[in-house]
């Protein structure tokens, strides 16, 4: 194929992955090592659930099926709870993910698989023009989510598509307790070790004690417990037993609060830059911030 002299000309070959063989800037580092910690987490083929199944079915809109004759890519892959689904969908499958997470992807040595270690916007380089590009929970990630969106399209097939989500801002912008705690983390050093060895210690005690209060309360108030200590808690909300919820608690306590980007962007702010860019929207789920262009 034309982009494989390519490829052995910018990328090293190591473990299963084309490393650039120019540095990069890798903000994303938070990343590997959270993957790295919890590789299997949120995988179905080890978790045993169909969570990430119907996650992947509703932000490519139910086309997954579609893609059986086309050239995919996944932006910031992580270590494949995606991936296991592109993979088997795709006929061929580009990885990219710009943290040592591609080195903990599951699927990456599949035989339609092509796993890449880089920034996403560096792939222009390999002069490959995707049929399918998927990108779930990384655009907030990047320091410009909307200048993301363009380098995206520069990828992309004349008639291509692109899959992809943002967070939306929380209700209360700034004041929201994961940003007042994302600058507390930050004035305080707080590494990803720090991090993860106290919420190690005390993720089930926090657990225990917002859910023994919102029984009291016969409430939901998780939002106010957030300002004491901010810890994602999917219980009932997702079929996981109490291992499984104490595990993804500390997983998206991480990346919520270490990741060096994290700019959320609501419908109107996407659609008036889309628009101003020509951009059609073709379909939009509310619920999850995602979108087909
Ligand atoms: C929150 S994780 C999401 C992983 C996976 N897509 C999921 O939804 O579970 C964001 C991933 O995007 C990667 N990432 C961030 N910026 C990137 C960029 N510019 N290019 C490629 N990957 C990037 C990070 O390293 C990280 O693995």
């Amino acid at each position: 194929m034309q982009y494989s002299t390519k490829i052995k000309s910018l990328y090293n070959y190591i473990n299963g992955v084309y490393v650039p063989k120019q540095k990069v800037n890798n903000y994303a580092r938070n990343f590997g090592y959270q993957w790295r910690d919890f590789s299997r987490t949120q995988i179905d083929q080890y978790n045993k659930s169909r969570i990430s199944k119907k996650f992947i079915e509703d932000i490519t809109f139910h086309e997954i099926k579609s893609f059986k004759d086309k050239l995919v890519l996944e932006i910031g892959c992580g270590p494949g709870r995606f991936s296991e689904y592109l993979q088997k969908y795709s006929k061929k499958l580009f990885l990219v993910d710009l943290s040592d997470a591609i080195f903990y992807n599951h699927y990456k040595s599949k035989k339609n698989v092509i796993a890449v270690k880089d920034n996403f916007s560096n792939l222009f380089k390999l002069k490959i023009k995707f049929d399918v590009i998927v990108c779930r929970g990384v655009l907030q990630h990047t320091p410009k989510p909307l200048e993301s969106i363009i380098q995206m399209k520069k990828l992309l097939n004349k008639s291509g598509r692109i899959y992809f989500d943002i967070y939306k801002p929380p209700m209360l912008g700034p004041l929201n307790s994961k940003y007042l705690w994302r600058h507390i983390i930050k004035i305080f050093n707080v590494s990803y070790d720090n991090l993860f060895n106290f919420l190690s210690k005390n993720c089930k005690s926090f657990l225990y004690y917002r859910r023994k209060l919102n029984n009291f309360f016969n409430l939901n108030l998780n939002f106010l417990w957030d300002y004491v200590f901010p810890i994602y808690d999917y219980k009932g909300k997702l079929p996981l037993n109490n291992k499984q919820l104490e595990e993804w608690a500390i997983m998206d306590t991480l990346d919520g609060l270490l990741a060096k980007y994290d700019k959320p962007y609501d419908y109107k702010a996407i659609s008036n830059f889309l628009k101003n860019k020509s951009i059609k929207i073709k379909k939009f789920n509310e619920k999850l911030n995602c979108y087909k262009i």
